[in-house]
Protein backbone atom coordinates (compact mmCIF):
# COMPACT_ATOMS: atom_id res chain seq x y z
CA UNK A 1 0.00 0.00 0.00
CA UNK A 2 1.42 3.41 -1.13
CA UNK A 3 2.15 6.17 2.17
CA UNK A 4 -0.21 8.37 2.91
CA UNK A 5 0.19 11.06 0.37
CA UNK A 6 1.56 14.39 1.57
CA UNK A 7 -1.32 16.94 2.67
CA UNK A 8 -2.71 18.93 -0.68
CA UNK A 9 -1.11 16.14 -3.22
CA UNK A 10 -3.28 14.09 -4.59
CA UNK A 11 -3.38 10.48 -3.71
CA UNK A 12 -2.86 8.01 -6.25
CA UNK A 13 -3.31 4.36 -6.18
CA UNK A 14 -5.96 2.34 -6.35
CA UNK A 15 -8.70 2.42 -3.67
CA UNK A 16 -7.59 1.90 -0.18
CA UNK A 17 -8.25 -1.71 0.94
CA UNK A 18 -10.48 -0.67 4.29
CA UNK A 19 -12.90 1.63 1.44
CA UNK A 20 -12.89 -1.25 -0.29
CA UNK A 21 -14.25 -3.87 2.01
CA UNK A 22 -16.45 -1.51 2.84
CA UNK A 23 -18.38 -0.95 -0.11
CA UNK A 24 -17.30 -4.56 -1.57
CA UNK A 25 -19.56 -5.51 1.69
CA UNK A 26 -22.53 -2.66 0.99
CA UNK A 27 -22.30 -4.26 -2.94
CA UNK A 28 -22.68 -7.80 -2.45
CA UNK A 29 -25.58 -6.62 0.43
CA UNK A 30 -27.11 -5.41 -2.14
CA UNK A 31 -26.81 -8.08 -4.85
CA UNK A 32 -28.29 -10.48 -1.72
CA UNK A 33 -31.16 -8.29 -1.20
CA UNK A 34 -31.35 -7.98 -5.23
CA UNK A 35 -31.97 -11.42 -5.64
CA UNK A 36 -34.23 -12.40 -2.73
CA UNK A 37 -36.58 -9.68 -4.03
CA UNK A 38 -36.27 -9.15 -7.85
CA UNK A 39 -39.50 -10.23 -7.62
CA UNK A 40 -40.57 -7.05 -6.25
CA UNK A 41 -38.96 -4.82 -9.01
CA UNK A 42 -41.16 -4.20 -12.18
CA UNK A 43 -39.44 -6.89 -15.05
CA UNK A 44 -39.57 -4.21 -17.37
CA UNK A 45 -38.69 -0.50 -16.68
CA UNK A 46 -41.77 2.38 -17.16
CA UNK A 47 -38.90 4.00 -18.93
CA UNK A 48 -38.31 5.52 -22.79
CA UNK A 49 -35.32 5.49 -24.85
CA UNK A 50 -33.08 8.46 -23.51
CA UNK A 51 -34.37 8.64 -20.20
CA UNK A 52 -31.75 7.09 -18.85
CA UNK A 53 -29.32 8.97 -20.37
CA UNK A 54 -31.03 12.16 -19.65
CA UNK A 55 -30.14 11.54 -15.40
CA UNK A 56 -26.17 11.63 -16.06
CA UNK A 57 -23.83 14.29 -16.85
CA UNK A 58 -22.99 14.74 -20.20
CA UNK A 59 -19.08 14.73 -19.02
CA UNK A 60 -16.98 13.00 -16.54
CA UNK A 61 -16.08 14.24 -13.44
CA UNK A 62 -13.25 16.50 -13.32
CA UNK A 63 -12.48 15.60 -9.75
CA UNK A 64 -12.93 12.07 -7.80
CA UNK A 65 -16.40 11.35 -6.78
CA UNK A 66 -17.31 9.34 -3.13
CA UNK A 67 -18.45 5.21 -3.49
CA UNK A 68 -21.38 6.80 -1.77
CA UNK A 69 -22.40 8.60 -4.66
CA UNK A 70 -21.57 5.94 -7.56
CA UNK A 71 -23.33 3.27 -5.47
CA UNK A 72 -26.87 5.74 -5.12
CA UNK A 73 -26.78 6.42 -8.64
CA UNK A 74 -26.41 2.77 -9.51
CA UNK A 75 -29.39 2.45 -7.28
CA UNK A 76 -31.49 5.53 -8.20
CA UNK A 77 -30.67 5.75 -11.92
CA UNK A 78 -29.44 2.36 -13.26
CA UNK A 79 -31.53 -0.56 -11.57
CA UNK A 80 -34.70 1.30 -12.89
CA UNK A 81 -33.82 1.60 -16.18
CA UNK A 82 -32.82 -1.83 -16.20
CA UNK A 83 -35.17 -4.84 -17.68
CA UNK A 84 -34.34 -7.76 -15.36
CA UNK A 85 -33.69 -11.36 -16.95
CA UNK A 86 -32.81 -12.12 -13.41
CA UNK A 87 -36.62 -11.85 -12.78
CA UNK A 88 -38.77 -14.88 -12.71
CA UNK A 89 -41.41 -13.85 -14.96
CA UNK A 90 -38.49 -12.70 -17.36
CA UNK A 91 -39.60 -15.08 -20.79
CA UNK A 92 -38.51 -12.97 -23.21
CA UNK A 93 -35.46 -14.15 -25.75
CA UNK A 94 -34.27 -16.88 -24.30
CA UNK A 95 -34.98 -16.35 -20.15
CA UNK A 96 -31.40 -16.94 -18.70
CA UNK A 97 -30.44 -17.09 -14.93
CA UNK A 98 -27.01 -15.46 -13.08
CA UNK A 99 -27.39 -18.11 -10.63
CA UNK A 100 -25.59 -17.00 -6.76
CA UNK A 101 -22.92 -19.17 -7.68
CA UNK A 102 -22.20 -18.13 -10.88
CA UNK A 103 -22.29 -14.54 -9.93
CA UNK A 104 -19.36 -15.43 -7.01
CA UNK A 105 -17.39 -16.93 -9.57
CA UNK A 106 -17.54 -13.64 -11.93
CA UNK A 107 -16.87 -11.39 -8.87
CA UNK A 108 -13.62 -13.56 -8.05
CA UNK A 109 -12.69 -13.50 -11.86
CA UNK A 110 -12.79 -9.92 -12.15
CA UNK A 111 -10.80 -9.55 -9.01
CA UNK A 112 -7.90 -11.93 -10.19
CA UNK A 113 -8.87 -10.10 -13.75
CA UNK A 114 -6.36 -12.71 -15.71
CA UNK A 115 -6.17 -12.48 -19.26
CA UNK A 116 -5.70 -16.31 -19.86
CA UNK A 117 -4.61 -15.92 -23.44
CA UNK A 118 -1.29 -18.49 -22.87
CA UNK A 119 -0.99 -20.85 -20.37
CA UNK A 120 1.92 -18.61 -18.87
CA UNK A 121 -0.38 -15.70 -18.59
CA UNK A 122 -3.16 -17.30 -16.35
CA UNK A 123 -1.87 -20.91 -15.74
CA UNK A 124 -4.76 -21.82 -13.38
CA UNK A 125 -7.21 -20.04 -15.74
CA UNK A 126 -6.05 -21.85 -18.52
CA UNK A 127 -5.85 -25.47 -17.14
CA UNK A 128 -9.68 -24.63 -15.64
CA UNK A 129 -10.75 -23.65 -19.46
CA UNK A 130 -9.50 -28.05 -20.44
CA UNK A 131 -11.26 -28.78 -17.08
CA UNK A 132 -14.54 -26.81 -17.02
CA UNK A 133 -15.02 -27.55 -21.04
CA UNK A 134 -14.55 -31.03 -20.26
CA UNK A 135 -16.66 -31.54 -17.85
CA UNK A 136 -19.63 -30.07 -19.78
CA UNK A 137 -18.92 -32.16 -22.47
CA UNK A 138 -19.52 -35.02 -20.74
CA UNK A 139 -22.52 -33.71 -18.99
CA UNK A 140 -23.50 -33.65 -22.53
CA UNK A 141 -22.48 -36.87 -23.23
CA UNK A 142 -19.85 -35.81 -26.37
CA UNK A 143 -17.12 -38.34 -26.87
CA UNK A 144 -13.74 -37.12 -25.61
CA UNK A 145 -12.51 -36.09 -28.83
CA UNK A 146 -14.23 -32.73 -28.65
CA UNK A 147 -11.96 -29.86 -26.96
CA UNK A 148 -13.92 -27.06 -25.96
CA UNK A 149 -12.92 -23.46 -25.49
CA UNK A 150 -15.05 -20.84 -23.95
CA UNK A 151 -15.94 -17.42 -26.49
CA UNK A 152 -18.30 -14.77 -25.39
CA UNK A 153 -21.16 -15.44 -27.54
CA UNK A 154 -22.36 -17.94 -29.78
CA UNK A 155 -22.04 -15.56 -32.66
CA UNK A 156 -18.05 -15.74 -32.05
CA UNK A 157 -18.08 -18.97 -31.27
CA UNK A 158 -19.99 -20.20 -35.01
CA UNK A 159 -17.84 -17.40 -36.88
CA UNK A 160 -14.84 -19.59 -35.78
CA UNK A 161 -16.02 -22.73 -36.46
CA UNK A 162 -17.58 -21.42 -39.87
CA UNK A 163 -13.76 -20.12 -40.10
CA UNK A 164 -12.73 -23.41 -39.31
CA UNK A 165 -14.69 -25.14 -42.34
CA UNK A 166 -13.28 -22.63 -44.69
CA UNK A 167 -9.93 -23.49 -43.83
CA UNK A 168 -11.12 -27.58 -44.46
CA UNK A 169 -12.79 -26.32 -47.35
CA UNK A 170 -9.93 -24.61 -49.05
CA UNK A 171 -6.02 -24.93 -47.59
CA UNK A 172 -5.46 -22.71 -50.04
CA UNK A 173 -6.89 -20.24 -48.99
CA UNK A 174 -5.15 -19.38 -45.93
CA UNK A 175 -2.52 -18.48 -47.95
CA UNK A 176 -3.95 -16.90 -50.68
CA UNK A 177 -7.02 -15.58 -49.75
CA UNK A 178 -10.71 -17.08 -51.45
CA UNK A 179 -10.00 -15.08 -54.75
CA UNK A 180 -10.37 -16.73 -58.09
CA UNK A 181 -11.82 -19.81 -56.30
CA UNK A 182 -15.18 -21.54 -57.03
CA UNK A 183 -17.72 -19.73 -54.91
CA UNK A 184 -18.84 -21.49 -51.40
CA UNK A 185 -21.62 -22.03 -49.85
CA UNK A 186 -22.98 -22.35 -46.15
CA UNK A 187 -26.29 -24.33 -45.99
CA UNK A 188 -29.10 -23.76 -42.50
CA UNK A 189 -32.36 -24.11 -41.76
CA UNK A 190 -34.25 -20.85 -42.46
CA UNK A 191 -34.96 -20.53 -38.63
CA UNK A 192 -31.53 -20.23 -38.09
CA UNK A 193 -29.95 -17.44 -36.27
CA UNK A 194 -28.85 -14.43 -37.84
CA UNK A 195 -25.66 -14.82 -36.34
CA UNK A 196 -24.79 -17.82 -38.97
CA UNK A 197 -25.62 -15.31 -42.13
CA UNK A 198 -23.14 -13.06 -40.07
CA UNK A 199 -20.61 -16.04 -39.83
CA UNK A 200 -20.80 -16.33 -43.49
CA UNK A 201 -20.28 -12.50 -44.31
CA UNK A 202 -16.75 -12.67 -42.06
CA UNK A 203 -15.69 -15.32 -43.39
CA UNK A 204 -15.97 -13.51 -46.54
CA UNK A 205 -18.69 -15.92 -48.71
CA UNK A 206 -20.73 -13.08 -48.72
CA UNK A 207 -24.49 -12.81 -48.98
CA UNK A 208 -24.74 -15.43 -51.87
CA UNK A 209 -22.91 -17.59 -49.73
CA UNK A 210 -25.16 -18.37 -47.36
CA UNK A 211 -28.27 -20.63 -48.51
CA UNK A 212 -31.37 -21.40 -46.24
CA UNK A 213 -32.87 -24.32 -46.44
CA UNK A 214 -37.04 -24.70 -46.15
CA UNK A 215 -38.26 -26.11 -42.98
CA UNK A 216 -41.20 -29.18 -42.32
CA UNK A 217 -44.39 -27.94 -40.20
CA UNK A 218 -42.40 -28.42 -36.98
CA UNK A 219 -39.67 -25.76 -38.55
CA UNK A 220 -37.03 -28.37 -38.53
CA UNK A 221 -35.04 -28.60 -41.31
CA UNK A 222 -36.16 -30.48 -44.05
CA UNK A 223 -33.13 -33.32 -45.11
CA UNK A 224 -34.11 -33.50 -48.49
CA UNK A 225 -34.30 -30.19 -49.51
CA UNK A 226 -30.83 -29.68 -48.00
CA UNK A 227 -29.82 -32.66 -50.05
CA UNK A 228 -30.86 -31.31 -53.03
CA UNK A 229 -30.01 -27.92 -52.26
CA UNK A 230 -26.21 -29.20 -52.33
CA UNK A 231 -26.75 -31.04 -55.46
CA UNK A 232 -27.71 -28.43 -57.16
CA UNK A 233 -24.97 -26.26 -55.80
CA UNK A 234 -22.25 -28.67 -56.71
CA UNK A 235 -23.59 -29.14 -60.75
CA UNK A 236 -23.15 -25.10 -60.74
CA UNK A 237 -19.89 -25.45 -59.56
CA UNK A 238 -20.25 -24.16 -56.42
CA UNK A 239 -18.04 -25.48 -53.60
CA UNK A 240 -20.52 -27.02 -50.45
CA UNK A 241 -18.34 -25.30 -47.47
CA UNK A 242 -20.21 -26.18 -44.33
CA UNK A 243 -23.75 -26.95 -42.86
CA UNK A 244 -24.95 -25.59 -39.45
CA UNK A 245 -28.20 -27.65 -38.15
CA UNK A 246 -29.42 -26.18 -35.00
CA UNK A 247 -30.99 -27.64 -31.73
CA UNK A 248 -33.38 -25.38 -30.49
CA UNK A 249 -34.16 -22.59 -33.17
CA UNK A 250 -34.59 -18.87 -31.90
CA UNK A 251 -38.30 -18.27 -33.10
CA UNK A 252 -39.52 -21.95 -32.11
CA UNK A 253 -37.36 -24.24 -30.29
CA UNK A 254 -37.14 -26.74 -33.00
CA UNK A 255 -34.71 -29.28 -33.39
CA UNK A 256 -33.22 -29.97 -36.91
CA UNK A 257 -33.05 -33.90 -37.57
CA UNK A 258 -29.40 -34.22 -36.83
CA UNK A 259 -29.20 -37.84 -37.75
CA UNK A 260 -30.11 -37.26 -41.95
CA UNK A 261 -28.11 -34.19 -41.50
CA UNK A 262 -25.12 -35.91 -40.55
CA UNK A 263 -25.27 -38.14 -43.34
CA UNK A 264 -25.32 -35.64 -45.73
CA UNK A 265 -22.77 -34.05 -44.44
CA UNK A 266 -20.47 -36.98 -44.26
CA UNK A 267 -21.49 -37.96 -47.60
CA UNK A 268 -20.61 -34.49 -49.60
CA UNK A 269 -17.38 -33.83 -47.40
CA UNK A 270 -18.48 -31.09 -45.71
CA UNK A 271 -18.51 -29.49 -42.53
CA UNK A 272 -21.13 -30.14 -39.83
CA UNK A 273 -21.52 -27.41 -37.18
CA UNK A 274 -24.33 -27.71 -34.80
CA UNK A 275 -25.36 -24.58 -33.05
CA UNK A 276 -26.79 -25.94 -29.82
CA UNK A 277 -26.55 -22.33 -27.84
CA UNK A 278 -29.99 -22.31 -26.50
CA UNK A 279 -31.19 -26.30 -26.94
CA UNK A 280 -27.50 -27.62 -26.22
CA UNK A 281 -28.26 -28.17 -21.99
CA UNK A 282 -30.62 -30.21 -23.07
CA UNK A 283 -29.07 -33.34 -24.21
CA UNK A 284 -28.28 -34.13 -20.48
CA UNK A 285 -31.69 -35.16 -20.15
CA UNK A 286 -31.73 -38.81 -20.89
CA UNK A 287 -35.31 -38.74 -22.16
CA UNK A 288 -34.07 -35.87 -25.27
CA UNK A 289 -31.27 -38.64 -26.49
CA UNK A 290 -33.39 -38.66 -29.43
CA UNK A 291 -33.11 -35.02 -30.68
CA UNK A 292 -29.09 -35.64 -30.15
CA UNK A 293 -28.28 -38.99 -31.25
CA UNK A 294 -25.99 -38.44 -33.81
CA UNK A 295 -24.52 -35.30 -32.96
CA UNK A 296 -21.69 -36.30 -31.57
CA UNK A 297 -20.27 -36.38 -35.40
CA UNK A 298 -20.82 -33.18 -36.40
CA UNK A 299 -17.39 -30.75 -36.66
CA UNK A 300 -18.26 -28.59 -34.34
CA UNK A 301 -20.77 -27.87 -31.70
CA UNK A 302 -21.79 -24.41 -29.68
CA UNK A 303 -23.96 -24.37 -26.60
CA UNK A 304 -24.28 -21.46 -24.80
CA UNK A 305 -24.07 -22.10 -20.73
CA UNK A 306 -25.40 -18.01 -20.76
CA UNK A 307 -28.09 -19.01 -21.66
CA UNK A 308 -30.03 -22.21 -20.21
CA UNK A 309 -27.15 -23.22 -18.12
CA UNK A 310 -27.27 -20.47 -15.01
CA UNK A 311 -23.94 -19.09 -15.78
CA UNK A 312 -23.99 -15.49 -15.65
CA UNK A 313 -23.77 -14.10 -19.32
CA UNK A 314 -20.83 -14.13 -21.26
CA UNK A 315 -20.28 -17.75 -21.78
CA UNK A 316 -20.06 -19.63 -25.07
CA UNK A 317 -18.36 -22.99 -25.45
CA UNK A 318 -17.39 -24.08 -28.57
CA UNK A 319 -16.76 -27.57 -29.04
CA UNK A 320 -14.54 -28.76 -32.35
CA UNK A 321 -13.70 -32.42 -32.96
CA UNK A 322 -10.67 -31.17 -35.16
CA UNK A 323 -9.15 -28.31 -33.23
CA UNK A 324 -5.79 -28.42 -35.48
CA UNK A 325 -7.95 -26.90 -37.80
CA UNK A 326 -9.38 -24.56 -35.81
CA UNK A 327 -5.65 -23.74 -34.70
CA UNK A 328 -4.84 -23.55 -38.18
CA UNK A 329 -7.07 -21.08 -38.66
CA UNK A 330 -6.43 -18.74 -35.86
CA UNK A 331 -2.73 -19.55 -34.54
CA UNK A 332 0.15 -16.47 -35.19
CA UNK A 333 2.34 -16.80 -32.20
CA UNK A 334 4.44 -13.77 -31.90
CA UNK A 335 7.85 -13.74 -30.17
CA UNK A 336 6.59 -11.73 -27.48
CA UNK A 337 4.30 -14.52 -26.54
CA UNK A 338 6.53 -17.49 -27.01
CA UNK A 339 7.32 -19.39 -24.25
CA UNK A 340 8.78 -22.37 -22.65
CA UNK A 341 5.61 -24.04 -21.68
CA UNK A 342 3.93 -23.57 -25.08
CA UNK A 343 3.84 -27.24 -26.19
CA UNK A 344 2.74 -28.86 -23.26
CA UNK A 345 0.11 -26.78 -22.81
CA UNK A 346 -3.01 -25.31 -24.83
CA UNK A 347 -2.81 -21.56 -26.20
CA UNK A 348 -6.12 -20.34 -25.68
CA UNK A 349 -5.32 -17.44 -27.88
CA UNK A 350 -4.92 -19.75 -31.16
CA UNK A 351 -8.41 -20.79 -31.17
CA UNK A 352 -10.13 -17.57 -32.15
CA UNK A 353 -9.85 -13.61 -33.25
CA UNK A 354 -9.46 -12.49 -30.07
CA UNK A 355 -5.84 -12.54 -27.86
CA UNK A 356 -7.65 -11.54 -24.73
CA UNK A 357 -9.71 -13.65 -22.54
CA UNK A 358 -11.46 -13.56 -19.48
CA UNK A 359 -11.46 -16.05 -17.03
CA UNK A 360 -15.04 -17.48 -17.61
CA UNK A 361 -14.27 -21.03 -16.90
CA UNK A 362 -14.63 -20.20 -13.59
CA UNK A 363 -17.92 -19.05 -12.96
CA UNK A 364 -18.66 -22.12 -15.01
CA UNK A 365 -17.46 -24.89 -12.90
CA UNK A 366 -18.82 -23.18 -9.79
CA UNK A 367 -22.16 -23.71 -11.31
CA UNK A 368 -21.29 -27.16 -12.42
CA UNK A 369 -19.81 -28.05 -8.81
CA UNK A 370 -22.42 -26.49 -7.33
CA UNK A 371 -25.55 -28.04 -8.45
CA UNK A 372 -23.88 -30.77 -9.64
CA UNK A 373 -25.18 -33.00 -12.65
CA UNK A 374 -28.68 -34.28 -11.17
CA UNK A 375 -29.25 -30.59 -9.65
CA UNK A 376 -28.71 -29.53 -13.29
CA UNK A 377 -30.84 -32.06 -14.77
CA UNK A 378 -33.99 -31.61 -12.69
CA UNK A 379 -33.85 -27.55 -13.32
CA UNK A 380 -33.96 -28.38 -16.82
CA UNK A 381 -36.61 -31.13 -16.62
CA UNK A 382 -38.85 -28.51 -14.46
CA UNK A 383 -38.14 -26.16 -16.93
CA UNK A 384 -39.45 -28.55 -19.59
CA UNK A 385 -42.62 -29.65 -17.41
CA UNK A 386 -43.67 -25.99 -16.92
CA UNK A 387 -43.34 -25.00 -20.63
CA UNK A 388 -45.73 -28.24 -21.51
CA UNK A 389 -48.54 -27.27 -19.03
CA UNK A 390 -48.59 -23.71 -20.24
CA UNK A 391 -48.73 -25.04 -23.54
CA UNK A 392 -51.32 -27.34 -22.36
CA UNK A 393 -53.48 -24.33 -20.61
CA UNK A 394 -53.14 -22.47 -24.41
CA UNK A 395 -54.52 -25.37 -26.42
CA UNK A 396 -57.43 -25.86 -23.49
CA UNK A 397 -58.71 -21.85 -24.20
CA UNK A 398 -60.77 -20.76 -26.63
CA UNK A 399 -59.66 -17.74 -28.82
CA UNK A 400 -55.78 -19.10 -28.09
CA UNK A 401 -53.42 -21.15 -30.34
CA UNK A 402 -49.84 -23.04 -29.73
CA UNK A 403 -48.50 -22.71 -32.85
CA UNK A 404 -45.08 -24.88 -33.08
CA UNK A 405 -44.32 -28.07 -30.81
CA UNK A 406 -43.40 -27.48 -27.66
CA UNK A 407 -39.72 -29.51 -26.87
CA UNK A 408 -37.24 -27.45 -24.58
CA UNK A 409 -38.76 -24.36 -22.34
CA UNK A 410 -40.07 -22.40 -24.76
CA UNK A 411 -43.58 -22.13 -26.11
CA UNK A 412 -45.02 -20.07 -29.04
CA UNK A 413 -48.53 -19.23 -29.12
CA UNK A 414 -50.96 -16.51 -30.50
CA UNK A 415 -54.15 -15.01 -29.80
CA UNK A 416 -57.29 -16.18 -32.24
CA UNK A 417 -59.31 -13.27 -31.75
CA UNK A 418 -59.66 -10.44 -34.49
CA UNK A 419 -61.76 -10.60 -37.69
CA UNK A 420 -58.68 -10.65 -40.73
CA UNK A 421 -54.93 -11.83 -39.77
CA UNK A 422 -54.10 -7.91 -39.41
CA UNK A 423 -56.52 -7.79 -36.65
CA UNK A 424 -55.03 -10.64 -35.27
CA UNK A 425 -51.71 -9.60 -35.79
CA UNK A 426 -52.19 -6.38 -33.86
CA UNK A 427 -53.97 -7.75 -31.15
CA UNK A 428 -51.57 -10.05 -30.09
CA UNK A 429 -48.58 -6.90 -30.49
CA UNK A 430 -50.92 -5.29 -28.43
CA UNK A 431 -51.77 -8.10 -25.79
CA UNK A 432 -47.73 -8.34 -25.31
CA UNK A 433 -47.25 -4.85 -25.49
CA UNK A 434 -49.76 -4.58 -22.23
CA UNK A 435 -48.02 -7.68 -20.41
CA UNK A 436 -44.72 -6.13 -20.69
CA UNK A 437 -46.15 -2.83 -19.55
CA UNK A 438 -47.33 -4.07 -16.66
CA UNK A 439 -44.03 -4.75 -15.53
CA UNK A 440 -45.94 -8.28 -14.38
CA UNK A 441 -43.73 -10.25 -17.02
CA UNK A 442 -41.74 -9.64 -20.57
CA UNK A 443 -42.41 -11.17 -23.66
CA UNK A 444 -41.07 -11.04 -26.82
CA UNK A 445 -42.73 -11.79 -30.42
CA UNK A 446 -41.38 -13.69 -33.74
CA UNK A 447 -43.39 -14.04 -36.76
CA UNK A 448 -44.30 -17.51 -38.00
CA UNK A 449 -45.58 -17.86 -41.42
CA UNK A 450 -46.13 -14.47 -41.88
CA UNK A 451 -48.05 -14.11 -38.68
CA UNK A 452 -47.53 -12.67 -35.09
CA UNK A 453 -46.43 -14.93 -32.96
CA UNK A 454 -45.91 -14.54 -28.67
CA UNK A 455 -42.90 -16.64 -27.36
CA UNK A 456 -42.74 -17.73 -23.28
CA UNK A 457 -39.53 -18.88 -22.99
CA UNK A 458 -38.87 -20.59 -19.76
CA UNK A 459 -35.43 -20.59 -18.39
CA UNK A 460 -34.88 -19.05 -15.24
CA UNK A 461 -33.36 -20.77 -12.55
CA UNK A 462 -36.36 -18.96 -9.91
CA UNK A 463 -39.35 -19.90 -12.14
CA UNK A 464 -42.29 -21.39 -11.12
CA UNK A 465 -45.30 -22.51 -12.10
CA UNK A 466 -46.91 -19.77 -9.99
CA UNK A 467 -45.06 -16.94 -12.09
CA UNK A 468 -46.01 -19.09 -15.67
CA UNK A 469 -49.74 -19.64 -14.38
CA UNK A 470 -49.47 -15.64 -13.48
CA UNK A 471 -48.43 -14.65 -16.78
CA UNK A 472 -51.02 -17.02 -18.23
CA UNK A 473 -53.87 -14.97 -16.24
CA UNK A 474 -52.28 -11.74 -17.09
CA UNK A 475 -52.39 -12.13 -21.04
CA UNK A 476 -56.12 -14.01 -20.91
CA UNK A 477 -57.21 -10.85 -18.57
CA UNK A 478 -55.59 -8.38 -21.37
CA UNK A 479 -57.02 -10.32 -24.42
CA UNK A 480 -60.53 -10.26 -22.63
CA UNK A 481 -60.81 -6.35 -23.45
CA UNK A 482 -60.72 -7.38 -27.12
CA UNK A 483 -63.78 -9.83 -27.11
C1 LIG B 1 -30.14 -20.57 -31.61
C2 LIG B 1 -29.26 -19.39 -31.31
N1 LIG B 1 -28.01 -19.35 -31.79
C3 LIG B 1 -27.20 -18.32 -31.56
C4 LIG B 1 -27.60 -17.25 -30.81
C5 LIG B 1 -26.65 -16.10 -30.57
O1 LIG B 1 -26.24 -16.12 -29.25
P1 LIG B 1 -25.20 -15.08 -28.68
O2 LIG B 1 -26.01 -13.95 -28.14
O3 LIG B 1 -24.46 -15.82 -27.62
O4 LIG B 1 -24.33 -14.64 -29.81
C6 LIG B 1 -28.89 -17.23 -30.29
C7 LIG B 1 -29.37 -16.09 -29.47
O5 LIG B 1 -30.42 -16.10 -28.89
C8 LIG B 1 -29.75 -18.32 -30.55
O6 LIG B 1 -31.02 -18.33 -30.10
Amino acid sequence: MRDEAPEGAPRLGDMPPEEFRRYAHEAVDWVADFLANVETYPVFPSVRPGDVTSRIPPTPPASPEPMDALLDDFRSIIVPGMNHWNHPAFFGYFSVSASGPGIIGELLASALNVNAMVWRSAPAAAELEDVATDWLRQLLGLPDGFEGVINDTASSSTMYALAAAREATWPEAHAKGLFGLAPGRVYASEHAHSSVEKGVLTIGLGQDGYRTIETDETFAMNPVALENAIADDVRAGLRPCAIVATLGTTSTASMDPIGPIVEIARRHDVWLHVDGAYGGPAAMLPEAAPWFAGWEQADSIVVNPHKWLFTPIDCSVLFCRRPDVLRQAFSIVPEYLRSSEQAESRSLMDYGVSLGRRFRALKLWFVMRYFGQEGLVERLRDHLSMASSFADAVRAEDGWEVMAPVDLGLVTFRCTLGETPEDQDRINHEIMDAVNASGQAFLIHTVLNGRVVLRLAIGNINTTQSHVMATWALLKKIANDFR
